[in-house]
């Protein structure tokens, strides 16, 4: 009976010690990968890959796309003469499957060898993902024996390339496909056409490659101080484009890993390179002084009718992104093209305008067989029958389009927009702002409360977006990506409940590193500073909680906590979208009322700076103290000291040191002179 005893407790120590030692996310380990696998069962032992290259062997191919990936990886380079002799065996059933069970897949890793099986090659390729990233990347040999039943959450898990702001070459696009591969995302938005650029030859108008994809400038900044196009051969021309048999090499090698391409040419808005190189598609007539197309001139729909013709000869993406973000539709006012068009069709304003041409360009792209996504603005003025949307402005568009039976892809900005800074930006390369670490783009679900089983079907999935203006060097960009591509990734795969941010990080640590090795740059999420030190923290005042009265209102926009912002004892943190920031494009004016007459011998308020974002802090500052609200005493005036150009994100203290009495304290900020300048503040800190 002892020995019996003993040999349980035996059994029970052995099983234990496999458990704990697989389930860390250590090389080797299923626990390792990212997006973390659905079902894992750590099995006991260990398989290793010959040195001398695993061989392997596939069941059920239609043809060598999977064949060929191994081959030039560095996991298994050569096929095994039997089934039962590979080191490596694929068997793929090719069940007739909906289109997420295409992505699943098995995996089985005995002592013996590895076995995968899935319904289809994109399970497989999965499965080899998985493979990779355990191995690092077929470098290292041990694995821990284990069974993987995995199945991705969501069909559509995308990253955005805007290739506008600054091109990449395909080489680029090609080796963050690699990447998007390994981390099983599967949509790569191309964002080819915008006002810096436009990026995809077209046959039918050359105009837009020898100019419109050129500008004198390579910064932002300086473009944006002197907004123009130039010749190819301009001394100094900048810019580029992918010629359509860049586009068909970009299209085979993601195929080849699972990755569909969608190709994204932008309209009605953003379209300024357009309008410069063919003036005549805009209200106007004239270049540089209309960024939306004219909806009223026939000719508008001819030329974006002959551009998505190419596009779609060149794509098979089921999907055309058209853009529909942030048309300006004011020229549209007083064009009597557009104005005439409105008449005629019984259009109300110009969102129904903008509709008229959205649903337009969806029937011509719906004739050939494929279907628009938009941004959220498609919404404004109806939105098109059979279109997808995608929600950046928030998740609000989403959810009314997803309740009205429409598809929604999620990239709202506040978490998936990735060309905001990811770390405290004084240690960051200048970004546009904002503040979005790698937690809060983990933490974020897709899927809110409120949303029915039915309209959750509609929710295709989420997409990461990395918007360039600020973004140069491509190494820059792989910095912005990676590793917040992973968080956009495992949300996209990974169900719910299986997410945890503190073992997440560790895998992310480890796949940086990973990806360092194959010549990537990644964050250095290892020496995150993290949020600012100074909002962590509520902080105590004699204004705290008084009466903020203001004689100039905050912008709608940028409310923060209403009127209570600036004496809640609650200072911002690196962002001005972190609701503890209150936002104008005006003065702040403020009277505080502390409720009785009391000896004031300090008053201080924080700005920010970011000049990307035209954040700018105030001109000056004045500070006046009364006794009884109406007679105002100045006491001291502090000025900014920031210089505009300064592209770092900066915050600067203005305090009035005084020795007075009051019951009321004004504190009026002049706003920086930049037109279009805003003015944040968090708090007013009084004692
Ligand atoms: C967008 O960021 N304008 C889609
Ligand atoms: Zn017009």
């Amino acid at each position: 009976m002892k020995k019996f005893i003993s040999s349980i407790i035996a059994t029970l120590f052995v099983v234990t010690v496999y458990s704990t030692d697989g389930i860390q996310p250590s090389v080797g380990s299923p626990y390792s990968v990212i997006p973390v696998p659905e079902k894992i069962e750590i099995t006991k032992g260990t398989y290793s890959l010959p040195v001398n290259g695993a061989t392997f062997y596939i069941k059920g191919v239609k043809d060598n796309r999977l064949s060929n990936y191994l081959k030039a990886s560095a996991l298994a380079q050569s096929v095994a003469d039997k089934a039962q002799k590979a080191d490596i065996l694929i068997e793929i059933s090719s069940k007739k499957t909906d289109k997420e069970n295409c992505e699943a897949y098995k995996l089985n890793i005995t002592p013996k060898r590895i076995s995968i099986k899935a319904n289809d090659e994109a399970g497989a390729f999965y499965a080899i993902q998985t493979i990779l990233q355990m191995s690092e990347g077929g470098t290292k040999r041990e694995l821990q024996c284990c069974s993987v039943n995995d199945a991705p959450r969501f069909s559509y898990r995308g990253l955005l390339f805007d290739v506008s702001r600054h091109f990449r070459s395909k080489e680029f696009i090609m080796k963050q496909i690699d990447a998007m591969a390994l981390m099983k995302l599967n949509k790569l938005h191309l964002h080819m056409t915008n006002g810096a650029g436009w990026r995809i030859e077209i046959e039918k108008y050359p105009r837009l490659t020898e100019f419109a994809a050129w500008r004198p400038y390579r910064s932002w900044m300086d473009w944006a101080s002197d907004t123009r196009y130039c010749e190819s051969n301009y001394p100094t021309a900048y810019g580029g484009y992918y010629t359509k048999a860049d586009i068909r090499e970009i299209l085979k090698y993601a195929e080849a890993r699972h990755i569909t391409v969608i190709p994204d040419i932008e309209m009605p808005g953003h379209s300024e390179e357009v309008l410069a190189a063919y003036p005549e598609l805009s209200c106007s007539g004239e270049p540089y002084r209309n960024s939306d197309y004219c909806i009223g001139k026939e000719e508008t729909f001819t030329f974006l009718e002959n551009v998505l013709t190419e596009v779609i000869e060149l794509f098979p993406s089921e999907y055309i992104h058209i853009g529909g973000d942030e048309a300006v539709k004011q020229g549209w006012k007083d064009c009597p093209h557009c104005k005439k068009r409105m008449q005629e069709e019984g259009l109300k304003d110009v969102d129904e305008l903008q509709s008229y041409l959205i649903q337009r360009i969806e029937k011509f792209v719906n004739s050939k067989g494929r279907k628009i996504i938009g941004w959220d603005e498609i919404l404004e003025g109806g939105l098109a029958p059979n279109a997808t949307v995608m929600s950046w402005r928030g998740t609000e568009g989403g959810i009314k389009a997803m309740k009205a039976g429409h598809d929604v892809i999620m990239t709202p900005g506040e978490t998936c927009y990735l060309d905001f800074t990811q770390d405290a930006a004084f240690k960051e390369p200048v970004s546009i702002g904002g503040y979005t670490p790698l937690k809060n783009v983990y933490m974020y679900e897709p899927l809110e409360a409120g949303i029915s089983n039915e309209e959750a079907k509609h929710l295709l999935g989420l997409q990461g977006n990395l918007w360039s203006e600020y973004v140069t060097e491509d190494s820059h960009a792989e910095y912005m990506y990676y590793p917040r591509a992973f968080a956009i990734a495992e949300t996209g795969w990974s169900k719910p409940e299986n997410k945890d941010y503190d073992k997440f990080k560790e895998r992310a640590l480890m796949l940086c590193s990973l990806l360092q090795s194959q010549g990537y740059t990644t964050f250095d999420l290892a020496n995150e500073f993290g949020e600012r030190k100074e909002s962590l923290t509520p902080i105590e005042h004699l204004g705290k909680g008084c009466k903020v009265n203001y004689n100039e209102p905050y912008h709608a926009k940028y409310t923060a906590n209403g009127d209570a912002t600036l004496t809640d004892g609650l200072l911002g943190g690196w962002t001005y979208l972190d609701k503890r920031w209150q936002g104008t494009m005006k003065d702040v004016d403020v009277t505080i009322d502390l409720g009785s007459v009391q000896p004031v011998k300090y008053v201080g308020a924080s700005f920010m700076h970011s000049a990307g974002a035209w954040v700018h802090v105030p001109k000056k500052m004045d500070v006046y103290l009364s006794e009884d609200g109406v007679n105002y005493t100045l006491v001291g005036t502090v000025w900014g000291d920031i210089p505009n150009e300064i592209p770092k994100i900066l915050f600067k203290q203005y305090s009035v040191v005084c020795n007075g009495k009051a019951r009321f304290i004004r504190v009026h900020a002049t706003r920086n002179d930049r037109a279009g300048a805003w003015l944040f503040t968090d708090e007013i800190v009084i004692n």
